[in-house]
């Protein structure tokens, strides 16, 4: 009776609970999928209303839920470890927040001094610790991780095709719901700290941790959006006056982005309830705050006047939900590319997961018929409503999900794997750049090894990071993997065999699937310098084109 919230009793809730809206694979293809924005709205309320709470490991979860339940109903809970144990707790009504932080005490210390910081971040005391609890009262906890890869490779092996193991990978590296409520509470925490000085400013996740693509494990990138202060409350005709606040100017928006998220970094660092190594990146493209939040185990990048970047997750966010395929492909690509070290979590000349993702899509731009639509015709598709014009950018597209027809297109992952290696595999990288808004080819503008045009700010390259080196090992890994799917397709190593096979080959260092890779692959090279030499011969337009393994 005391949690009153209808159907929601308060129990674990299993990691299988997809997230709000959010895309998933398989049948739920014809459910009808929510915006981008109301998805972020019911994510951002429902963190409003939740608490994180630090808890002794051997807490007796149905007490714990009746203790807080004084405060009023709870929606859901889950624990979870992370350098200790912790409670996630939603209430029912925000009001039971207030008065749970109104029971609250500041700590006393002996040594060393509190700074008084009433935030939703709590810490829960058993005042009588002999009291041991029998094990199965004890609460249970969700996941926060990835899988080791030892588990992944037996998850791979057991799986019945290389269809089934695309999407088993996809469900073992997906965010659980449990994460995503973790990571909108992240941002709400943070939210309360920066409203301290920026009353009313809005604190959004983007990146992958919105977008569909993210992995177990991947960075909170945040966004502090001053724009909501900006605008008024209220709109008065109010005659011939204009009312405005008094503020400081500085000389461009660049100082104000710097000196804003400096102030910020300040706050975290020196107040900011379990926020540690809080560094300021100010002089950065896009300056931003790097920082760890302790309690929940994210990386978090802070960031401010980058609205692009968040319409730019809404983008990748209508591809991921469009069709089951894109997000498998995804996944398994971003994968692979971190199996095989070509991507690294440390800033360098190295492909990004951002521009693999790009890749994929425009890869399933050029089926046929197309699996994605490209982005002008999701433009030609917007209403008035849509319409949005950041920076001078025309950033504008449909943003309801229904009005964009399925793809005809029936290509299994299978397929679609192997022909993604091959297409970059063979890809004139040294002369063409990747172009989702046209979803074709277009001639590189510089000379950047690789060339992906940022698909709002269409003179920026998103992979202008890149290294000749960098590209060329993507290049010779795709060749490779592309050589693997086929020798699976000639009936090689098979779901009944020991052998890592399928994905799971293709996660193997080179090699290592196949010792007699390198010998193949000589009688490849010679195939590959005949082709070359007849393609000259023939005077063809485009020698890097199709001479690999054909
Ligand atoms: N972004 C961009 N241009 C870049 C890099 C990043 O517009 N050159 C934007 C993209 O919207 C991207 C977001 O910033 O999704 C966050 O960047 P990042 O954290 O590097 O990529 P994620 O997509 O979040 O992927 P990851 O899981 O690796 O963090
Ligand atoms: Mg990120």
């Amino acid at each position: 009776r005391h949690f009153s919230c209808p159907g929601t009793v308060a129990a674990n809730f299993g990691s299988e609970e997809q997230p709000l809206g959010g895309a998933q694979t398989g049948s739920e293809d014809k459910i009808p999928k929510k915006r981008f924005s109301e998805v972020q709205k019911e994510r951002r309320e429902q963190a409003q209303r939740t608490v994180l709470i630090h808890c002794p490991n051997n807490i007796n979860e149905k007490k714990f839920l009746k203790y807080l339940s004084q405060h009023g109903p709870i929606n859901k809970h889950f624990f979870y470890e992370s350098f200790g144990f912790y409670a996630v707790v939603e209430f029912c009504q925000k009001d039971s927040v207030n008065s749970l932080q109104s029971e609250a005490l500041t700590p006393n210390m002996s040594t060393e001094s509190a700074i008084p910081f009433k935030s939703r971040f709590l810490n829960l005391k058993l005042k009588n610790l002999s009291n041991k609890i029998p094990e199965q009262l004890c609460a249970q906890t969700s996941n926060q991780s990835p899988p080791s890869s030892k588990k992944l490779f037996e998850l791979l092996n057991y799986a019945e095709s290389i269809d089934d193991q695309l999407h088993t990978l996809l469900k073992t590296f997906q965010l659980t719901e449990e994460n995503v409520r973790l990571r909108h509470l992240t941002c709400s925490l943070i939210e309360d700290i920066a409203a301290a000085y920026f009353p009313g400013c809005v604190i959004r996740p983007f990146g992958s941790s919105v977008n569909t693509f993210g992995k177990l494990g991947c960075d909170l990138d945040m966004f502090l959006d001053l724009d909501e202060i900006r605008k008024p409350d209220v709109h008065k005709n109010a005659g011939n006056f204009l009312m405005e606040f008094q503020v400081k100017n500085v000389p461009s928006e660049r100082i104000a982005t710097q000196k804003i998220l400096s102030v910020i970094g300040e706050c975290l660092d020196n107040f900011g309830p379990g926020c540690v190594g809080v560094q300021k990146i100010l002089n950065a493209r896009c300056p931003l705050v790097r920082f760890s939040h302790q309690a929940s185990g994210f990386q978090c990048d802070l960031t401010t006047n980058n609205s692009i970047a968040l319409k730019s997750s809404e983008l990748l966010y209508i591809y991921g939900s469009l069709d089951s395929r894109v997000r498998a492909l995804v996944f398994s690509v971003r994968c692979w590319a971190r199996a095989h070290s070509l991507t690294s979590s440390i800033p360098g000349a190295w492909i990004t997961n951002f521009s693999l993702t790009v890749m994929v899509i425009f890869f399933l731009q050029r089926r046929s018929p197309p699996i994605l639509p490209t982005l002008d015709s999701l433009k030609s598709l917007a209403d008035a409503e849509d319409r949005c014009i950041l920076d001078g950018n025309n950033c504008t597209f449909i943003r309801d999900l229904c009005k964009i027809k399925p793809s005809g297109n029936t290509e299994t992952l299978e397929l679609l794997l192997k022909e993604f290696f091959e297409y970059f595999g063979n890809f004139a990288f040294n002369k063409n750049s990747i172009n989702i808004r046209q979803g074709r080819e277009q001639n590189k503008p510089d000379s950047s090894p690789l060339h992906i045009q940022n698909p709002f700010e269409t003179s920026l390259n998103i992979s202008k990071n890149v290294s000749q080196s960098q590209l060329q090992k993507f290049v010779d890994l795709a060749r490779d993997s592309a050589w693997i799917l086929e020798q699976e397709d000639k009936g090689q190593p098979s779901p009944s065999s020991k052998q890592p096979w399928g994905l799971a080959a293709l996660l193997l260092p080179p090699g290592a699937a196949y010792p007699s890779l390198s010998k193949k692959k000589k009688k490849l090279m010679s195939e590959k310098v005949k082709g070359l030499l007849a393609s000259i011969k023939s005077s063809s337009t485009d020698i890097s084109k199709d001479t690999y393994g054909k």
